[in-house]
């Protein structure tokens, strides 16, 4: 389900038709703005509208987009390379599966705008393995673009030639860290790069400047060469101008995909948009965005979404993946659960990240089974400090955020589970509690 907010569409406008039908793209103004830019427009006038527009990236970082394109444009190296992160691996995030099956046009005109504005010499797009039908919909998108003339050789008979190429991805969380990601495409393992100084911008595919940006900003290309940087930053704030795409999942009544300015109150997601929470219960706990941020509680629903916002609130906005939790719900278990998929998904390169996620997952699951001490919740938080800010990339960092934020919005939780020698919302066994 998805619903725009009231300042109508803006990332994702309606059109009638089948999503890779290219007819119905070009009747509401599809690959004008790819027109212009091969036909009109240099390379420089191209960053600068990206750069004034003040998009920032929606992949989880929320670098400026201008700066990265520039970075890249003016690097003294000639060889460069264009990749989309269409990896999306992360509990509660969806929103880039929903753009790639229902706008495939749209991101293929932002791939096209950003490969021939750095002037790459190939361009990649890098899909989860599991996104089937969504990889059919871009195929079918990008033989119907080929028949255009709007792609492959000879573009718009401009003499340019410029391809996008498909690539499977590995299925792993850690493969869609950028770093890890150029390696996989290499034949290498899905491990991260030590940054700095193996940034992309600088040392990407094959040792040479790439460009890679998330699908999300990908799709904010086309309306902003179209209608101008200032119509896009006609809405958001001022640091954070646009709309995001919020993947809402968790204990809410319409869980989905819904696009809102940045900067309006999680409430106005959690209540108007998803219904609020279903069976009469309340709301407990958030992720903002994702489970590598620090939970937000039902006091702070009228934080504003959007990236500085949520920092200084000591959390953070992520690829807007938020998670709902209900108050029937454990904080300990929902911690194992998070913590399960750490240790699942770390790539072991790391020793800090290997070792410490067995060990933050094996402690939260003593306490969860009843089996923990206070040493241990001790022991949990001491081993939060020290991994935290270690590895090639913020798994790890991630992993220790989720606990201690669990620990410290919910310690009583995790002192009942000690005290009481079992999980206080599972069903008490037969002579446990009777005195
Ligand atoms: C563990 C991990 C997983 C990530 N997974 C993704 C992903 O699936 N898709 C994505 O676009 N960015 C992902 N990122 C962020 C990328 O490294 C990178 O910042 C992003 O693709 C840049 O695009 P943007 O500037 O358009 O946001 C991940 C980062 C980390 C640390």
């Amino acid at each position: 389900m998805t619903i725009v907010t009231g300042t109508g569409p803006r990332l994702l406008q309606a059109f009638d038709g089948h999503p890779w039908d290219i007819e119905a793209y070009l009747r509401v103004g599809g690959y004008e703005a790819w027109r212009k830019c091969v036909t009109e427009s240099n390379h420089e006038e191209i960053v600068n509208e990206i750069k004034r527009s003040g998009l920032r990236g929606r992949g989880g970082a929320g670098f400026p987009t201008g700066i990265k394109w520039d970075k890249v444009l003016n690097h003294r190296m000639k060889e460069r390379y264009f990749v989309c992160n269409a990896g999306e691996h992360e509990p509660g995030t969806f929103k880039d599966r929903y753009l790639v099956k229902h706008y495939p046009h749209q991101l293929l005109e932002g791939c096209l705008i950003a490969a021939h504005t750095i002037r790459a010499k190939a361009s990649f797009i890098y899909l989860n393995h599991e996104y089937k039908e969504e990889r059919e919909n871009l195929q079918k998108a990008i033989e119907q673009a080929r028949a255009r003339g709007l792609l492959g050789k000879n573009v718009l008979t401009t003499g340019l030639d410029l391809d996008i190429e498909l690539f499977s991805g590995q299925g792993s969380y850690v493969a869609g860290e950028e770093t890890a990601m150029l390696e996989s495409m290499q034949g290498r393992p899905a491990m991260p790069r030590q940054k700095p100084p193996f940034y992309p911008t600088d040392f990407g595919l094959y040792g040479k400047p790439t460009l890679v940006n998330n699908v999300e900003t990908l799709c904010n290309i086309p309306p902003i060469l179209r209608n101008g940087a200032g119509w896009f930053a006609q809405v958001g704030t001022d640091k954070c101008p646009g709309t995001m795409l919020f993947s809402l999942s968790g204990a809410v009544n319409r869980p989905g995909i819904y696009e809102m300015p940045m900067g309006m109150p999680l409430r106005r997601l959690i209540e108007d948009f998803g219904g609020g929470v279903p069976g009469g219960r309340h709301v407990k706990a958030v992720f903002p965005g994702g489970p590598s941020f620090s939970m937000v509680t039902a006091d702070q629903l009228d934080l504003p979404m959007d990236f500085d916002s949520l920092k200084k609130a000591g959390t953070g906005l992520g690829s807007a993946g938020v998670i709902v939790v209900d108050d029937a719900t454990c904080m300990v278990a929902k911690t194992l659960q998070f913590s399960s998929f750490f240790r699942v998904e770390s790539c072991g390169q790391c020793p800090p990240c290997r070792m410490g996620t067995i060990n933050l997952e094996t402690l939260v699951s003593k306490i969860e089974q009843g089996e923990g001490t206070q040493k241990d919740l001790d022991s949990l938080l001491q081993l939060c400090g020290f991994v935290k800010g270690t590895g090639y990339c913020t798994l790890v960092t991630g992993a220790a955020v989720l606990v201690q934020s669990a620990v410290r919005l919910f310690r009583h939780e995790f002192e009942e589970h000690i005290a009481l020698k079992r999980c206080p919302y599972q069903p008490a066994p037969a002579g446990v509690g009777v005195h």
